[in-house]
C-alpha cells in the first residue's frame, strides 16, 4: 500500500521550479544543474493536527505492523509516501539510543548533555536511515518495469556498507567504489560479506565520487550517494526522533560531524518539517564539526561564507569525513543559515583526546564522533554553548568499526603523544604481582 493521499516529488533546490516524479532516474535539475530535494504536499500533511501526528508516531513506535515499527518508516507519510509497503526494504533502522552522558557532561560543566547513538544500527552507522529509503525506491522502480541493473556509490566506508546490506536484502546488485587503503578493515569487509562488487581505486573519496557520477550517467546504474535526495528523506528522521525522545521538545544545540554534508542538511530538513506542521516551536542551533585535515566548510564559515572553495583533503583518523569537495555544500550552508549555525574544526590530537575522554566515561566512540565532541568541548569552553543548554551530539558510527586508532593511542603509537594511554600490564601469573599491579593502578587514578 502506498499512502494514497500523500504526495512527494523531486524539486530543484535552487528554486527554478523544475519538478520530477520520485520514480524518475534524475539527481540534478535538468534546467539549471542544481541539486534536487524531495518536496512534500504540505497542505495535505497539514490536514492532520500536530497532536494527531504525535499520536500516530507514538502508536507505531516499536510495533510490528509492517513497515511502521522502525524509526524511519513510522514516519512514512513524511518520508516516502509513494512507495508500496511490499517494496520497502527495511531492517528496523532508527530508534537508536539517545542517552544522557552524565559523567562526561559533569566534567565539562554541561549537565544536560546527550549522545544520539546512530551507530547502533544494522550496519553500524547512520547511513542505514537513508539507505532503507533509497533501496526501497529502487525496488519500487524495478517492480514498475524500470531497467535498473545495479546501484552504485562512492564511499568512505559507511555508505558502501549500508548500500551492500540493503541491496543484499532486496536481491539488487550493489557496486561500491572505495578509495584504496582509506577505509577501516571492518568497513571494507562489510560490502565484501554482503556480496557487493567492491571496486578499490587508487584515489581518494573525491576521486571515487567523480567516477561514480560518470558511471551513473548510464541510467541502468542508479546513484546511491547522498546527492540523491531520497537518502536525505530517511536521514532527516534523526532530528524528528531526537525530539520525539525528548517528548517533543527540541534541544538547544545539536552537534554533528560533517563530510559530504548531506547529513546536516537532512537534520535541518527534519526540524523544519516539524516546525511547519506545528510539532515544535523553536529551532536548535546546529553545529557542524569538521576534521582540520578536511575542513572546506569551516574555512568558508570563517570567511562569512565568502569564497567557498573545495580543498584537497589530507589524511585524517576520521576517515569517513576525509572529503575535500562536499557534494551537498550548498544545502549545508543554507541549513546553517536557517539554524543560527556554527562550524568548528578539530585537529587530529583534539579529536582523538575527545574520543578517549568519552570512552573513559563508558562510551566507545568512533573518530567522527570524536570530531563532534572536540568541537563541542571547544564551544563549551568559549561559552558559545552555555552551561544550561540541552546539547545533543550525534554519534554517527559504531566505535567497533574504528578500533585501530584506539589501539594505537593506548600503545602510544600515533604520530603525537597520547595524554592518557591505558596500556595492558603484563605480570607474572602470581597473586602478589597482580596485587601490586592493582595497587599501582589505584594510586595512579587518585
Ligand atoms: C561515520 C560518519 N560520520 C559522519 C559522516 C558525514 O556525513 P556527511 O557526509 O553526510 O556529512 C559520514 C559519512 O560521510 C560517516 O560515515
Ligand atoms: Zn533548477
Amino acid at each position: 500500500m502506498a499512502e494514497g493521499k500523500y504526495h512527494a516529488w523531486f524539486e530543484c533546490f535552487a528554486g527554478c521550479g523544475e519538478r520530477y516524479p520520485l520514480n524518475e532516474v534524475v539527481y540534478n535539475c535538468r534546467k539549471c544543474g542544481s541539486l534536487l530535494q524531495v518536496e512534500h504536499d504540505m497542505e495535505q500533511l497539514k490536514k492532520k493536527t500536530a497532536r494527531q501526528w504525535i499520536d500516530l508516531f507514538h502508536k507505531r513506535k516499536h510495533g510490528n505492523q509492517w513497515p511502521y515499527g522502525g524509526g524511519v518508516w513510522s514516519k512514512k507519510e513524511w518520508v516516502l509516501p509513494t512507495v508500496e509497503n511490499d517494496n520497502i526494504v527495511s531492517m528496523y533502522e532508527g530508534e537508536s539510543n539517545l542517552f544522557w552522558a552524565d559523567r562526561l557532561g559533569r566534567e565539562l560543566g554541561i549537565s544536560d548533555l546527550w549522545i544520539k547513538l546512530c551507530g547502533n544500527s544494522h550496519t553500524g552507522s547512520f547511513k542505514d536511515l537513508g539507505m532503507t529509503v533509497l533501496v526501497s525506491a529502487v525496488k519500487q522502480m524495478i517492480a514498475e518495469g524500470k531497467n535498473i541493473r545495479a546501484v552504485a556509490c562512492a564511499s568512505t566506508g559507511d555508505t558502501s556498507a549500508a548500500l551492500a546490506a540493503y541491496c543484499a536484502a532486496a536481491g539488487i546488485t550493489p557496486v561500491v567504489f572505495l578509495p584504496k587503503n582509506k577505509v577501516s578493515v571492518e568497513q571494507l569487509i562489510q560490502p565484501i560479506a554482503n556480496g557487493a562488487l567492491v571496486i578499490s581505486l587508487k584515489t581518494d573519496f573525491d576521486g571515487c565520487m567523480k567516477l561514480v557520477r560518470e558511471i551513473t550517467k548510464n541510467e541502468e546504474i542508479y546513484l546511491a550517494n547522498s546527492m540523491n535526495s531520497l537518502r536525505i528523506e530517511g536521514q532527516k528522521t534523526v532530528g524528528i526522533e531526537i525530539v520525539q525522545q525528548f517528548d517533543w521538545i527540541p534541544p538547544d544545540v545539536v552537534v554533528i560531524p560533517g563530510g559530504n554534508l548531506g547529513n546536516v542538511s537532512a537534520l535541518g530538513k527534519g526540524f523544519l518539517m516539524m516546525e511547519e506542521l506545528g510539532l515544535i516551536k523553536k529551532r536548535p542551533m546546529l553545529v557542524v564539526a569538521q576534521a582540520r585535515n578536511a575542513n572546506p566548510l569551516y574555512l568558508a564559515y570563517r570567511k562569512g561564507w565568502k569564497n567557498y572553495r573545495p580543498v584537497k583533503a589530507k589524511t585524517t583518523l576520521a576517515s569517513a569525513i576525509q572529503i575535500g569537495d562536499p557534494v551537498s555544500v550548498q544545502k549545508a550552508v543554507k541549513t546553517l543559515e536557517q539554524f543560527n549555525g556554527i562550524v568548528e574544526e578539530a585537529s587530529e590530537k583534539e579529536l582523538v583526546e575527545a574520543a578517549v575522554a568519552a570512552d573513559r566515561t563508558g562510551m566507545y566512540t568512533c573518530p567522527h564522533t570524536g570530531v563532534a565532541l572536540a568541537a563541542m568541548f571547544k564551544l563549551a569552553k568559549r561559552g558559545v554553548i552555555k552551561k544550561a543548554d540541552r546539547v545533543v551530539v550525534i554519534s554517527t558510527a559504531h566505535g567497533l568499526k574504528f578500533s585501530d586508532f584506539k589501539y594505537k593511542y593506548h600503545l602510544n603509537k600515533l604520530p603525537f603523544k597520547s595524554d592518557n594511554p591505558n596500556m595492558p600490564v603484563e605480570t607474572e601469573p602470581k597473586l602478589p604481582a597482580i596485587m601490586r599491579a592493582i595497587d599501582r593502578h589505584l594510586k595512579k587514578k587518585r
